[in-house]
């Protein structure tokens, strides 16, 4: 379990064009080829290890996988075959949640596991509506934990499904289900999560149609495939999600400034970025080329950053709340996060572990049930924890660019961002240690 301690920066002015692959767009890949007859390539696929594992899955599907040259090539089998041990997710809801909802229509057995902090993870959310249709799984406390044993079946039922909740990884999964039902189903969230799945689904040809609706909340109509789909042929754009550390590191950096290249700019991403430049740094949005998403380049430069409130959209920005957490906690006046309760179940308890971590740091936060706020001033030196949460890591090391930072349990930083210590050090030192 390695520590990483980091020293205060001195101003940069730094053009970065290897952040992160897409971790939501590889997942994703990876599984949806498994939709078509022919080989799918993909191009900048993910190599963290949460992506990884998805791919081992896909391998034990019965898929064959050849990687040349950066080219990730996946053949999927003539018909997806039941593994003979159980899969893997690691880390990643994303994986388990999608997984879930896809090995529930096909015939055969199979049992998702994960780590210990995946398998603490709420699964009763998928689970609860794919059983609603039919789907047998089974898992610790009832169904709401993993492992989870999954007997599927061809042919769920058809559905018309309003989530409580504004998940992607939730919606996924039901249209995953839905492409293999018996019938038209339609699934609705309150507000929109991210999309990739239904622009990449749409881009194979799959039949699903999506749309806001007037009253509020968004829709899906999905039809059954009756065939196989176009293999997908895809570049996978830079994570908007893991490139957001180093836009948080300009803004807070006094005289930095940060060009972030290839990134999607699907507005169901972006938005943190938006909330930056509300706190007062400069952001600037290129957009280059348009491939089942608009793609291009975010640039970010320092200004004072003053206090804001979060309370809308939180899906399309809840994963950068940890870093936003850093630019809260240095900018002037007091900052407020609410309705942000799903930050509970991510891969720590996103509103203790960051509350904890910024008062080890000298900042006055106070919590509540569905965020924080945070009394922004100075983030002074200390020694956190990741909580074994790679994002948790990554915004304190970014927060440590200011007055020098410790962060204990770093490994977690490999699961979507391996390369990230190494773009750090262009920034300032970084000591690696046990
Ligand atoms: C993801 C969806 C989000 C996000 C997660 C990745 C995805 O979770 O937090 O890191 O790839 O679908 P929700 O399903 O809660 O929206």
């Amino acid at each position: 379990m390695s520590r990483v301690r980091v020293e205060p920066a001195r101003p940069f002015d730094l053009t970065i064009d290897q952040i992160a692959p897409d971790k939501s767009i590889s997942h994703r890949a990876a599984i949806f080829s498994l939709l078509s007859d022919r080989p799918s390539r993909i191009t900048n696929f993910l190599r963290g290890e949460d992506t990884l594992n998805t791919l081992t899955i896909v391998g034990k599907l019965g898929a064959s996988i050849e990687d040349r040259e950066g080219v990730i090539t996946i053949t999927p089998p003539e018909r997806v075959g039941e593994p003979d041990d159980i899969l893997d997710c690691g880390n990643s809801g994303t994986g388990m949640r999608l997984f879930s909802g896809f090995l529930s229509t096909l015939d055969g057995f199979f049992v998702l596991t994960g780590d210990r902090y995946l398998r603490n993870r709420p699964m009763g959310r998928v689970v609860t509506p794919l059983r609603m249709i039919g789907a047998q799984i089974d898992g610790r406390e009832g169904g709401e934990k993993a492992p989870l044993a999954i007997r599927g079946r061809d042919g769920l039922e058809p559905f018309n499904y309003r989530s409580p909740i504004a998940s992607a990884q939730v919606k996924s999964a039901l249209i995953l289900a839905a492409l293999r039902g018996k019938g038209e189903s339609s699934y609705w969230e309150p507000e929109l999560s991210r999309d990739h799945t239904e622009r990449m689904l749409q881009g194979m040809g799959a039949p699903l149609s999506a749309k806001l609706e007037e009253g509020g909340g968004y829709r899906v109509h999905i039809r059954p495939l009756t065939a196989p789909l176009d293999p997908l042929t895809i570049t996978i754009p830079a994570d908007p999600s893991s490139a957001f550390f180093f836009a948080v590191a300009a803004a807070i950096v006094p005289g930095s400034q940060v060009t972030l290249k290839n990134l999607t700019l699907n507005p169901t991403r972006i938005e943190a970025y938006r909330v930056l430049q509300r706190m007062g740094a400069q952001v600037e949005f290129i957009e280059r080329e348009n491939l089942y998403e608009p793609i291009g380049d975010i640039v970010v430069r320092h200004a004072p950053l003053h206090a804001v409130s979060v309370e809308e959209r939180i899906s399309w920005l809840i994963d950068e709340l940890p870093a936003l957490a850093i630019a809260m906690a240095v900018a002037e006046g007091e900052s407020r996060v609410s309705h942000a309760q799903e930050l509970r179940v991510k891969e720590s308890d996103r509103i203790r572990t960051v509350v904890e971590n910024l008062r080890r740091c000298g900042v006055e936060v106070e919590e509540f049930e569905d965020g924080y706020s945070i009394k922004g001033g100075t983030l002074k030196r200390g020694v956190v924890d990741s909580f074994g949460d790679h994002r948790i890591a990554m915004a304190f090391l970014i927060g440590g660019l200011l007055n020098g930072m410790e962060v204990e349990d770093t490994d977690c930083i490999a699961t979507s961002f391996p390369n990230f210590l190494e773009l750090l050090s262009q920034m300032s030192e970084v000591h690696i240690g046990d």
